[in-house]
């Protein structure tokens, strides 16, 4: 039987004892940070990661959910030059690794009053550098986009709950229109060593 490449492992291992801990999920992903800074480190990863399938169409790849936290992890692989959606991920926590290559970690804060659901007119407000071994957390309802650099690049994602079903908002910086709706299909995918 094969089996899950060690560095994930530990990485799922830390992150349960997190889990075990702590009860905040805030505090859980600000405590996990050291430890996906370590997994994006690892070498073999890195190699392993070369030959993940593309997640264009609005997927990730499913690598792990805890029986026991709910937690979840993900990874995606965008193709050069993608430009990502404006959205957030509704109730969930999200932290955010760039693995390989680099990619734009665009955040965004709202400037109109909520008086209309269907209404959000948005302002970009930063840009981080996505370069391999940044990690940035998104808190709940956080708008924020990802956008591909001139290369292919892969990113690991820690969740605090698995998305699909999760309703989550997607923003139009044209018209102001924001949606709400299902997030990325889950597409389940194993790292094996
Ligand atoms: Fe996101």
């Amino acid at each position: 039987m094969s089996r899950r490449l060690q560095a994930l492992q530990e990485f799922i291992d830390e992150v349960r004892a997190i889990w075990s801990r702590e009860s905040d999920n805030g505090i859980r992903m600000a405590a996990a940070k050291p430890a996906m800074e370590k997994l994006l480190a690892d070498a073999s990863l890195r190699k392993a990661s070369e030959e993940w399938p593309s997640t264009e169409g609005r997927k990730n790849l499913l690598l792990y959910v805890d029986p026991d936290h709910e937690f979840a992890i993900n990874a995606v692989v965008r193709v050069p030059g993608r430009k990502g959606n404006i959205h957030d991920h509704g109730p969930v926590w999200v932290m955010y690794g760039v693995l390989t290559g680099t990619e734009s970690l665009e955040r965004y804060e709202r400037i109109d009053d909520l008086s209309d659901e269907n209404v959000a007119q948005v302002k970009l407000i930063s840009i981080g550098n996505g370069v391999p071994g940044k990690v940035d957390i998104v808190a709940p309802m956080d708008i924020h986009s990802e956008k591909g650099g001139p290369t292919r690049s892969t990113a690991i994602i820690l969740r605090s709950a698995r998305l699909g079903e999760i309703m989550q908002g997607q923003y139009d910086p044209l018209t102001n229109a924001v949606r709400r709706g299902p997030g990325p299909a889950q597409i389940p995918f194993e790292v094996n060593a």
